[in-house]
């Protein structure tokens, strides 16, 4: 495709991408499909002839529109709000376009500086010190993978490095039952072993980590031989937005000179909101702090911000130095292939650069807050309905619920299916999406608000469905 080819389709694309987002609230939000169906739609074979833009388009027409789950939508109440600013949709257009290299300064300059200097905006956005460094990763998870790895270097004096991690003390991770499951995916693949992850019970209503429980978890380790390396504090835990106390974690933990590692993955963006801050207190303390603008603030995936007090933790562990990628400059500038995994990375920091910049922080702050007042309304809402219970404090913008009709009173495993199906037909509806989870071994449905559109009356409207179905499915369901 040549610069001028390019030029005509990308208008077409651009056009094709606005009609989606400027009609999509008159769809569903999530398709009747079944596994097998988009692959069946296409040819298993490799194209043998080439397409027009338009015959492209009308392919995503066909395959994807009508199949995907519009989490664009503003009845889109699940899993977390996943949304894609136009802003940072540009963003990620232009660094396609500009096709830059970035396996080390030299290879693409701007691409280190524009994201040092982009993920330091973000720093000074939520409040961080300027103690903090910090850089952008695919993912929450990939940020807590290496977390999980520094902190097991540090453990060991860095002998792990040198001589694997076999035979030595045991590391210890902690972190409490509400934890999202990258952690335990990160302590297995960072070599810790899964029986050396503690799950720290949380039983008191704010589902929060109880440092007492913390502290004695750390002192039978040391007293059995084994080594505390890390700590996860969860500030905004998945299932139901839960606030560990960092402040009282990172005492424990200094205690036994073991990381901390605060993921946010959900709550960093609240922290935009001056107000929230006294939400992760104690941050300053941490080790290390991941979260996500591409949740909640709208940064369009993957834009991870990992933040750490000394990135020499990282150099340490994680430096390569070939002679391929050696430069006059070295010593002088950042390598972020040093801070991380990758050696080829993307210039996602354009996506913020962009977002920032063509939305602008006020209205960001304004959405949020937005969200977090109507978060409050609907929780008024369904307390003060009949046989509707709140189950878990509602610090953020998710509200779970259960309806717990008397019918159900001394029968948990019927209410538990009962939950599970309104909730099903609720998505299977198309007019709204909400996402069921756990909570003390028990179902109920997270109403998680924050996708860019979602206004009041539309939640009045996901609230009206939500009422339909669970009160008119039958109670021998
Ligand atoms: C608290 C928390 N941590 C981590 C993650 C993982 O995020 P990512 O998809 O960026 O790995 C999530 C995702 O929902 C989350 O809610």
């Amino acid at each position: 495709m040549t610069p001028e080819e390019f030029r005509q389709a990308g208008h077409e694309l651009i056009d094709w991408i606005a009609n989606y987002r400027s009609t999509l609230a008159d769809g569903p939000v999530v398709h009747a499909v079944s596994p097998g169906d988009i692959r069946a739609s296409m040819s298993a074979t490799p194209p043998t002839e080439t397409l027009s833009m338009t015959a492209m388009l009308a392919e995503l027409d066909r395959v994807v529109v009508p199949t995907m789950m519009s989490v664009q939508h503003p009845n889109y109440l699940g899993f977390f709000p996943a949304n894609a600013s136009l802003a940072s949709v540009l963003g990620d257009l232009a660094s396609g376009g500009l096709g830059g290299l970035g396996i080390s300064w030299q290879s693409c300059p701007p691409l280190t500086e524009v994201e040092e200097v982009t993920v330091d905006w973000m720093r000074q956005l939520v409040g961080l010190s300027d103690a903090w460094r910090g850089t952008i990763h695919d993912t929450a998870s990939t940020a807590t993978f290496i977390a999980m790895v520094c902190a097991r270097e540090r453990a060991s004096g860095f002998s792990a490095r040198a001589g694997g991690i076999a035979g030595g003390a045991a590391l210890v991770a902690y972190a409490s039952d509400q934890a999202h499951s990258s952690i335990p995916k990160a302590v297995l693949v960072a070599g810790y072993g899964s029986d050396n992850l503690r799950i720290i019970k949380t039983d008191g209503p704010d589902y929060a980590l109880d440092p007492k429980a913390l502290d004695a978890a750390m002192a039978a380790d040391v007293a059995a031989g084994r080594t505390p390396a890390v700590v996860v504090a969860a500030v905004g835990a998945t299932a139901t937005t839960a606030m560990d106390p960092v402040r009282a974690i990172v005492e424990v933990a200094n205690k036994y000179d073991a990381w901390v590692h605060v993921d946010a993955a959900m709550a960093g963006s609240a922290m935009l909101l001056p107000e929230m801050r006294h939400l992760w207190d104690g941050v300053e303390g941490a080790d290390s702090v991941t979260w996500n603008p591409h949740k909640w603030m709208g940064t369009i995936l993957d834009t991870s911000l990992f933040y750490v007090r000394d990135p020499n933790e990282l150099v340490r562990v994680l430096a390569t130095d070939p002679s391929y990628l050696q430069s006059p400059v070295d010593g002088l500038v950042t390598q972020f292939r040093d801070w991380g995994l990758p050696l080829g990375r993307r210039f996602r920091a354009m996506k913020l650069w962009f977002h920032l910049s063509l939305d602008g922080v006020e209205a960001i702050q304004t959405r949020l807050r937005r969200d977090l007042i109507n978060a409050q309304w609907l929780a008024g809402l369904v307390e003060a309905t009949p046989h509707w219970r709140v189950v878990a404090p509602v610090p953020l913008q998710t509200v779970c619920v259960r309806y717990e009709p008397p019918e159900f009173a001394s029968d948990a495993d019927a209410l538990d299916r009962h939950t599970l199906t309104w909730a099903t037909a609720v998505n299977a509806s198309g007019s709204a999406f909400i996402s069921p989870a756990k909570l003390d071994g028990r179902w109920m449905v997270r109403l998680s608000i924050g996708a860019e559109p979602t206004e009041r009356h539309h939640l009045e409207s996901v609230w009206s469905t939500v009422r339909h179905h669970a009160e008119s499915v039958p109670s021998t369901a």
